[in-house]
């Protein structure tokens, strides 16, 4: 069996592409699996994994659970609300309190950039990184992938323009490392000042107008305003980015081609995608989330093995 060149999954930044077409590939069967009318196996039946959660998540949360259930992983979840956190524990004695209990791997959301990478310094568990502040979510970016790979095979060469909130956002980091890794183009599309400067630097197309973005890419993965990350204004209005940047089912219809529209969630309707968009045939944000269980099946099992 291949196996992944890292014991943690902080970042597809560490990944090689060796990795992530292991993970990928072994998706691929894990996705059999869970289309079966037994949807389960004892692949990690004597694992124990902590899904430790600081920040809100609805998706992510649920996929990498019924992710750990099928593999029939014993599952314990802790969030940061109603814990003792809120009585000023630390981090690390958080989680070291969660391994006394003989857990093996933890999978952590923190709203700090780098906290998943102390924590695999300091612990003997593996550490998957759920998403950490702006850096970097890399199960979202592997899911994406293979939801892309899904519908248009081999990425080498394919066009991708992530489109909205780079600055602020991990998706944007993860999708712009997996993709580069596996040989797409990727180009960035939004607001001048929601793009961070170096991208043209590490080989990503800008662009201000999302019309020609549109046109140029072969998959749209269309990314959220992060109010909740953004201390000062960065556009007059909603309604004004909405007017700029907005996609509406119109807009991909006039291409007259086929064009693939993506989107991590949670969607703000209206803002980023109109509800005909968002709802319509070009849109695999479902399958998004379907892959998302056995991409994360595949990460863990990978990491159990090392
Ligand atoms: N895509 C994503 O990370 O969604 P959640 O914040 O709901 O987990």
């Amino acid at each position: 069996m291949t196996k992944l060149s890292v014991r943690h999954l902080l970042g597809i930044k560490n990944l090689t592409e060796n990795d992530i077409h292991t993970i990928l590939d072994t998706a691929s069967q894990f996705k059999d699996v869970i289309n079966r009318p037994i949807k389960k196996v004892p692949s990690l039946r004597d694992i124990t994994i902590a899904n430790v959660f600081f920040e809100n998540s609805t998706r992510t949360r649920l996929s990498f659970e019924l992710a750990e259930k099928r593999l029939s992983a014993d599952v314990v979840n802790f969030s940061a609300s109603g814990s003792s956190v809120k009585k000023g524990e630390t981090l690390l004695d958080t989680v070291n309190n969660i391994l006394a209990m003989k857990v093996d791997m933890i999978v952590m959301r923190h709203s700090s950039p780098g906290a998943p990478h102390y924590l695999s310094g300091k612990i003997p568990a593996n550490v998957v990184n759920a998403g950490d502040g702006t850096h970097e979510h890399p199960t979202q970016a592997l899911l994406d992938a293979f939801s892309m790979r899904e519908k248009l095979g081999d990425l080498a060469g394919k066009k991708i323009a992530i489109i909205g909130d780079i600055l602020h956002s991990r998706v944007a980091l993860s999708n712009i490392f997996c993709l580069q890794k596996l040989g797409a183009e990727v180009m960035v599309c939004g607001p001048t000042t929601l793009i961070p400067k170096y991208l043209p630097e590490i080989g990503v197309r800008v662009s201000h107008q999302v019309k020609e973005a549109l046109e140029w890419c072969d998959v749209a993965n269309v990314l959220r305003i992060q109010l909740e990350r953004q201390q000062i204004k960065y556009f007059p209005s909603l309604r004004e980015y909405s007017l700029y940047f907005g996609i509406t089912k119109a807009m991909l219809d006039n291409l007259n081609r086929e064009i693939v529209l993506m989107h991590p969630g949670p969607i703000n309707r209206g803002v980023e995608l109109s509800s005909d968009a968002a709802d319509s045939s070009h849109s695999i944000i479902l399958n998004q989330v379907e892959n998302g269980v056995a991409v994360r099946m595949a990460v863990l099992y990978l990491l159990a093995q090392q």
